[in-house]
């Protein structure tokens, strides 16, 4: 069982929060506005959940939110680690604050994450970002209240990067956005060390939390109006497997599906290694579970899936698609792709296109390998040139964009039900929604509609996106 940050250390943030708040109602008493907050969010879905809590704490301790960085007094960027560029785009921001700030003396900047969970980051940022006031690993979330209140009163650099053996904060303060859709961790951390990741290194051991504490976070946002959850974790069906008691994340899965009130479950994301048959038959089982999964396969040549330590095999890989697929012939797949790891041959590029062609995917996400300091692969030389790289990378968008648009095809003339996400920038006449499966659905319908289900009926298909009209009889 992962250790539970305990009640008493939750209580003393707690203190943190409502000194934060006197200092903040003094603030707001002197020159007549609170203070305002700006958050910026890097990675995955996991960093924007961990992003809510931030909101949520910074929210009850009294600030209020702008996006101008020009207007803020507390900036914090939550960054992401898993590729260079997402690290590139932190530093360039940071840059940009760094005028901003010698005009505002008072701004407190402060970054958090993934980033600086490595040290040879947070190194950096001392040395060449000296105008960074504040600066907490992903164990650090919890105590935020703590290291702002001390970076705003004691006027030096605060700095909490320790590593953890994982430990669990429940009840930290929340803010979301959306009242219709949340995200809901069902566990923190990876133990697969694929070589290409720094996940394990930045996140930690896998902690699963228990399933009280997800089962009555999801009734809780039920009771305020939420009808679809998506139940996250860096691999989902790792689930439990820490835990005192036998559950794994198929029982998980069942247990959220029998709650009242909540209409459409996603999750993500599965591992091909640990997708069991239980959780197949359970997702076509479970009627509020949506028939859509989320599969990374990486890449096709099983030598590179060995060196990549993904531990299954080409043929293993497109089997368990198989069952999926006879199980839940209905199932929109995706899945991530990563193209360039260090070894990878045009030759065994073919077979990444291969899986592609077999599987017809509705969506994938690729990416171009990027190295990652103190991983596995970052010690092997490259095969093939940049330039070699992105000519299979585009090879590989080609191949999919076909498929997509063909499956996204098969979808005209149906009626789909979409929860409405909101309208669009230049003509709020055109809504946006998904449908069960999460394909983008864009039609003509009034703003009143937003956060509803609707009826479509789909007339045109794109690559990524369906157009439809609404359902009137
Ligand atoms: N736990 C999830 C997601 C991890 S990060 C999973 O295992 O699927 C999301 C994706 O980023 C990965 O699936 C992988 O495709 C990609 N990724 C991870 N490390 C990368 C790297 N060093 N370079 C390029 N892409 C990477
Ligand atoms: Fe990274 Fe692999 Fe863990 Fe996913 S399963 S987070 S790719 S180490
Ligand atoms: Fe997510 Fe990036 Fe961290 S993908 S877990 S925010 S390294």
């Amino acid at each position: 069982m992962a250790k539970l940050i305990t009640k008493e250390q939750m209580a003393e943030q707690q203190s943190f929060i409502m000194k934060l708040k006197q200092e903040n109602m003094s603030y707001a008493q002197k020159y007549g506005h609170a203070r305002l907050a700006l958050t910026e969010t890097y990675g995955c879905q996991q960093n924007e959940n961990d992003t809510e809590r931030i909101r949520g704490m910074l929210k009850e301790a009294g600030f209020e939110f702008t996006f101008d960085s020009n207007k803020a007094d507390v900036v914090i960027y939550n960054t992401c680690a898993v590729r260079e560029n997402a690290e590139q785009k932190v530093f360039g921001r940071l840059g940009i604050l760094k005028h901003i700030k010698a005009e505002r003396r008072d701004m407190i900047i402060g970054i958090c994450g993934c980033m600086v969970q490595q040290e040879h980051i947070t190194e950096k940022i001392k040395s060449v970002h000296d105008h960074v006031d504040l600066v907490f690993g992903t164990h650090a979330l919890y105590k935020m209240p703590e290291l702002l209140y001390k970076a705003m009163t004691e006027k030096k650099t605060v700095v909490d990067i320790e590593s953890s053996d994982g430990s669990i904060a429940e009840d930290i303060p929340i803010m979301r956005d959306d009242t219709k859709k949340a995200w809901v961790s069902v566990m923190y951390g990876c133990n697969n060390f694929c070589s290409y990741c720094i996940v394990p290194y930045v996140r930690g051991r896998e902690r699963s939390r228990t399933p009280e504490a997800v089962i009555n976070e999801v009734k809780e946002l039920v009771a305020k109006g939420c009808t679809e959850i998506a139940l996250l974790g860096q691999n989902v069906n790792s689930y439990g497997k820490d835990l005192d008691i036998e559950i794994d994340f198929a029982d998980l899965l069942r247990m959220v599906n029998d709650i009242d009130g909540v209409k459409r479950i996603r999750f993500m994301t599965s591992h091909p290694k640990d997708l069991s048959d239980k959780l197949i038959q359970t997702m076509a089982e479970c009627d509020k579970v949506c028939k859509q999964l989320h599969l990374p396969f990486q890449a096709g040549s099983d030598k590179i899936l060995a060196q990549m330590n993904r531990k299954y095999t080409k043929e293993e890989y497109l089997q368990k698609i198989e069952k999926v697929k006879k199980a839940i012939p209905e199932i929109s797949l995706s899945t991530d792709v990563i193209v360039g790891f260090p070894t990878e041959t045009n030759e065994d590029f073919e077979d990444t296109l291969d899986i592609l062609r077999k599987v017809e995917f509705d969506n994938i996400f690729s990416f171009i390998y990027s190295r990652r300091e103190g991983t596995p692969a970052a010690k092997l030389d490259f095969v093939l040139t940049e330039e070699e790289i992105h000519n299979n990378f585009n090879r590989l968008l080609e191949v999919q964009n076909e498929i997509s648009k063909r499956k996204n095809e098969a979808y005209v003339g149906r009626i789909e039900e979409v929860l409405v996400d909101g309208a669009s920038k230049n003509d709020k006449n055109t809504l946006s929604g998904r449908c069960k499966s999460s394909k983008i659905v864009n039609f003509k319908g009034d703003e009143s509609l937003i956060g509803k289900y609707i009826n479509v009926r789909i007339t045109e298909a794109h690559t990524w996106s369906l157009n439809g009209e609404i359902v009137t009889e």
